[in-house]
């Protein structure tokens, strides 16, 4: 196994039982509501923000054990935002993750309630991650809570819902792409470092990191859409177009989107100048997620 692959599948696994210890049990009154918040959690995912969180820790010189609560909170924040997306109210979707989508299994009161419980959870988790010189728990969560907001997550998600139907300009498609996923992105390789004590500097070099592979991340999501399988995706392909999205194959072309990733892969590794070889791991997740294929 190539080094990358065994290094995401060790960390998959982490991530997974440090996320079975946070996330109450299936037994756990309200069961409903548990087994719809595990559901989704635990249909699989690539678990990419809580990696690129570890990395991030310890291309800072951090610990795992320091960073874990962090990384599961990028996580939990994560799949609440997936369970929202899926809803009938924004992208109406069937599939995710290779199996049924939460409110088609627990219904749409149940998936709602869901989001809510995880994205809750996500900020007591932060809470959990030891303060260190330069970062605060308060800044810590003053971190997540930014880009979970208006400005950012919300903020893109709504932009994104108000462009269907119009070819929006490109400024404007960037600033959908920017809030929905770049920011969670960001906030991950942050929040790593910040446990890990990073630097004003470091902290400045991440942010430009998670900015520039965030808004690759999520090119190389519409142009999946557009030239996968529902299958090898384990959601629904070709809902884009369906719902009349605007997104970067449909405004300036396949190739043309390609290379725009591309573009900014290689920002996202100038980013990372400044850590020297500390950085090889984020470098080479910035080139995975580049190249992927599901
Ligand atoms: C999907 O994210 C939603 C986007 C922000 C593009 P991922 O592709 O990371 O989804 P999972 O976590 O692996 O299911
Ligand atoms: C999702 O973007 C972004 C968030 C969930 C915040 P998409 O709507 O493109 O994600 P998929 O394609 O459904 O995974
Ligand atoms: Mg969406
Ligand atoms: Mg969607
Ligand atoms: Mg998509």
């Amino acid at each position: 196994m190539s080094d990358l692959k065994e290094h995401l599948t060790q960390r998959c696994q982490l991530v997974d039982a440090a996320l079975e210890r946070f996330i109450p049990s299936a037994e756990t009154r309200p069961v409903t509501l548990h087994h719809a918040m595990r559901h989704s959690v635990f249909a699989g995912g690539k678990r990419l923000r809580p990696i690129l969180c570890l990395a991030a820790a310890e291309a800072c010189g951090g610990s795992v054990e320091a960073a874990i609560f962090n990384a599961c909170a990028t996580e939990c924040l994560h799949t609440y935002s997936l369970i929202h997306d899926d809803l009938p109210c924004m992208d109406d979707d069937d599939m995710r993750r290779g199996v049924p989508t939460c409110h088609k299994v627990y219904g749409e009161a149940m998936a709602l309630l869901a989001g809510d419980a995880l994205q809750a959870l996500a900020f007591e988790l932060v809470t959990k991650t030891p303060a260190t010189a330069n970062h605060t728990t308060a800044s810590m969560v003053l971190e997540l809570a930014r880009t979970a907001g208006s400005l950012h997550l919300v903020g893109g998600q709504v932009a994104d819902l108000e462009g269907e139907g119009k070819q929006l300009p490109l400024d404007d498609l960037r600033f959908i792409h920017e809030g929905k996923t770049a920011a969670l992105l960001t906030t991950s390789v942050k929040l790593g470092a910040m446990s890990a004590n990073a630097s004003a500097a470091q902290m400045q070099a991440l942010h430009d990191f998670g900015m520039a592979t965030g808004l690759a991340f999520q090119i190389i999501d519409d142009i999946l859409d557009v030239t996968q399988t529902s299958e090898k995706l384990g959601k629904s392909a070709g809902k884009d177009i369906a719902a009349e999205k605007s997104t970067y194959p449909a405004l300036m072309g396949l190739e043309a989107s390609r290379a725009e990733a591309h573009r900014l892969t290689e920002v996202s590794h100038r980013a990372l100048d400044v850590f020297g070889a500390a950085s090889s791991r984020l470098r080479q997740l910035s080139d995975y997620l580049l190249n992927r294929d599901y």
